[in-house]
Order: C-alpha cells, then sequence, then structure tokens
C-alpha cells in the first residue's frame, strides 16, 4: 500500500519521522519539502495500517495512493490523467449504491487546465470504469460524499487516491470545544514538542498558551509530563481548561490566569525543561512594537524558569527581535527553521540555556 501525506508546509521531515516511527512497515518514498506532501509505502494488515495512519499527530491527510503517471501541462495532460484513474482500480474502493465526489488540486505553474476540469475528468474516468468493470454507475454527490476521491497533479506528476483520513483537516482536533481566535494548528504544536527536543518525562510550560493546543498534544504525547499553561486573558486561560478537559488531560495539564513576563513567580527558577509557544505575532497585534517589547520582558523570565540544557522552541514571525530579546537573556540559538502557518512563512526559533 502507497500513501499520499499532506502537513503543514516545513514539517516534511517530521511527518516521515512520525510515520517511520509509528506505521508498520513504512518507508518514506518522496518529500516534497516546503509544499507539505509526501509518499510512503507500508505492509501488513490494512486495517492495523490505516489506523496507524489515523492515528498521525504531524499530518493533515492522507490518501491511499492508487494512481501515479507523468502527465503534460497541456489539455493533453487530461487525456493521460484520464487514462490513468481509468486504469487504476479507484472504482473498486467505492461500494455498490455508494455516491462519491473527486476534489482536484494543481500545484505548481502553467497547466492549460484547471482543479475543477482535472476533478471533472477523473470523475468520468472513475464512473466509465466502474459501468465497464462492475456494471453500475456510481454518482457523483459533491456535499457529503460516501467515497471522496483526490486527484492532483504536482507539476507533470498526477496522483490519485482515496482519501481514507476523512475532509476534515487532522489538525482540527476533535477536543477543540473552545476556538482561540489566533490557535495554533495542533499539528504544528506537536511539530513544535518534538522540535524542542520533548521527552516523556519533562516539565513542559506553554506560557502564553491560548486555548491550549500545546500543552494538550503533550499531554497527549507525554504520558508522565507535568504541563504547565500561562495565559494573560481569562476568557482564552477558562477556554484552555475546557480544551484539557475535554481532551481528558485536565488532571495533568494546569493552567494559570497570569503573565508570562513573571514566570518565576508562578513556578519557581529552574523549574522547566521545555518552554514551547506561539506568542502574539506582531502583524496580529498591529503593531511589531508591541511585540519587541513583549519579547523583551519574557525572554529573562522565560530564562529565569528554564532549566540549564532546557529548550524553549517559539514560533515567530518577528525573528530577529527574538533572537535579540534571547541574547539579552543568554539564551543561544539552537536551531531554526521555517514553516507555513496560515498565510505566513514564519521561523521555528529553538533556543537553548547554557
Ligand atoms: C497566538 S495566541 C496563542 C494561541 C494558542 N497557541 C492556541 O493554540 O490557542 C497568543 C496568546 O498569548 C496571550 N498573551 C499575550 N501576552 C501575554 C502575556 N504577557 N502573558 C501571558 N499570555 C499572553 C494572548 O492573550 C494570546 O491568547
Amino acid at each position: 500500500m502507497r500513501f499520499l501525506a499532506t502537513c503543514n508546509p516545513g514539517t516534511e521531515d517530521i511527518v516521515a519521522s512520525e510515520v517511520s516511527w509509528e506505521v508498520s512497515g513504512s518507508r518514506v518514498e518522496w518529500i516534497r519539502e516546503g509544499a507539505g506532501r509526501l509518499v510512503f509505502s507500508a505492509s501488513g494488515d490494512e486495517r492495523l495500517v490505516l489506523e496507524q495512519i489515523l492515528g498521525l499527530r504531524s499530518i493533515h491527510s492522507a490518501v491511499l495512493l492508487l494512481a501515479e503517471a507523468e502527465v503534460s501541462r497541456g489539455r493533453g495532460g487530461l487525456r493521460e490523467a484520464w487514462r490513468a484513474a481509468y486504469e487504476s482500480g479507484i472504482h473498486s474502493y467505492i461500494p455498490y449504491g455508494a455516491s462519491f465526489a473527486v476534489r482536484g488540486v494543481r500545484i505548481g505553474e502553467g497547466h492549460s487546465y484547471t482543479s475543477i476540469e482535472l476533478a471533472s475528468t477523473v470523475g468520468d474516468a472513475v464512473q466509465r470504469a466502474a459501468e465497464e468493470g462492475l456494471g453500475w454507475r456510481p454518482q457523483v454527490r459533491l456535499n457529503s460524499p460516501d467515497v471522496v476521491v483526490h486527484a492532483e497533479v504536482d507539476d507533470t506528476t498526477f496522483r490519485a487516491g482515496i482519501l481514507v483520513s476523512g475532509e476534515r483537516s487532522r489538525h482540527r482536533r476533535r477536543y477543540r470545544v473552545y476556538d482561540h481566535p489566533a490557535a495554533l494548528k495542533a499539528s504544528l504544536a506537536y511539530s513544535m514538542l518534538l522540535l524542542a527536543g520533548a521527552r516523556d518525562g519533562d516539565t513542559i510550560l506553554d506560557p502564553m498558551c491560548g486555548g491550549g493546543t500545546v500543552a494538550i498534544e503533550a499531554a497527549l504525547l507525554f504520558e508522565s509530563s507535568r504541563i504547565y499553561c500561562v495565559e494573560l486573558n481569562r476568557r482564552h486561560a477558562a477556554g484552555a481548561r475546557l480544551n484539557a478537559e475535554s481532551a481528558r488531560v485536565s488532571s495533568r495539564v494546569e493552567v494559570y490566569w497570569g503573565d508570562a513576563r513573571s514566570l518565576e513567580d508562578l513556578l519557581g527558577k529552574d523549574s522547566v525543561d521545555r518552554i514551547v509557544s506561539n506568542p502574539p505575532y506582531g502583524i496580529r497585534l498591529g503593531d511589531p512594537v508591541d511585540v519587541r517589547q513583549l519579547y523583551r520582558e519574557f525572554m529573562p523570565s522565560a530564562a529565569a524558569v528554564l532549566r540549564r540544557g532546557g529548550t524553549a522552541a517559539i514560533i515567530t514571525a518577528e525573528t530577529e527581535a527574538l533572537l535579540d530579546a534571547a541574547r539579552q537573556s543568554r539564551l543561544r540559538l539552537k536551531t531554526s527553521r521555517r514553516v507555513r502557518h496560515g498565510d505566513l512563512w514564519v521561523d521555528i526559533v529553538v533556543l537553548e540555556k547554557s
């Protein structure tokens, strides 16, 4: 079995690691860095593999890959995609009497067809293959279809298969009953925890926790960690508690209504192994100067509660300001990487207390 997985752009290598740890007999075949996609194969019991894939915390979607072919960018590409879809066996995954829809995606420039044309071409091929091979014609239903077929042209590679992860992106966790207006994708929270080097047993803190995404992901990942959340806004702090209850981890996530600029008063000096956080972005605050000020006041506070050798992974659109403030607090830059967050490319900066 082969799968196409999508994820947050910039985290493809993290997904590749999670796949290799969690999915039986898996081998990552191809990664499209910065575009949020990779292809991997897996072997073993089909149901177990699907269960393992649905348990992945870093992916956004997964497609059972049944067709892959080179196609042209010109109109002829549609004919080639039709042929590949017709021969792929996709139709045999649509149970008798069930409806289906094809979701088309085009990646790259210069195609002389649209994603809608691609979807309707693949839909036609699937119907024709079912009629000729199985003697019935599955109906297309665009809203709430029984089976969703994913079809994409990535530059000149056509890929299609069955969406096995559902249409709701996997980063939208079911536990989120309180929606923070600037919530972090749970898949990114997971990635940041790994980049911070967090391990089971660590004491982990999100000092500007909003609705608690980082803390809840940490609690779901690490059974014996102590996890703290701090949030200045009382409503968000209450929301983080609600989310933690909904995720059934409230006994292990302690939420404080407090200030990230005075963490030592709340938690004590040298008390935390990992800080993982998504402070407000300058762009969203409306004034980058505010963010600089926040970083200048937050960094000494973070450095005070971190143990020696402890790390802080911070996602920011104001990297230079963050690094300036970190230097003043004797936190040294360990690594940094670009990831896409909503419409922005931002940095996850990992700092270490030496
Ligand atoms: C981008 S949001 C965090 C969203 C969160 N990661 C989530 O997924 O819900 C930033 C949060 O930092 C909080 N904040 C801003 N300044 C703070 C401070 N000095 N101390 C604690 N929290 C603060 C804001 O109220 C806001 O909820």
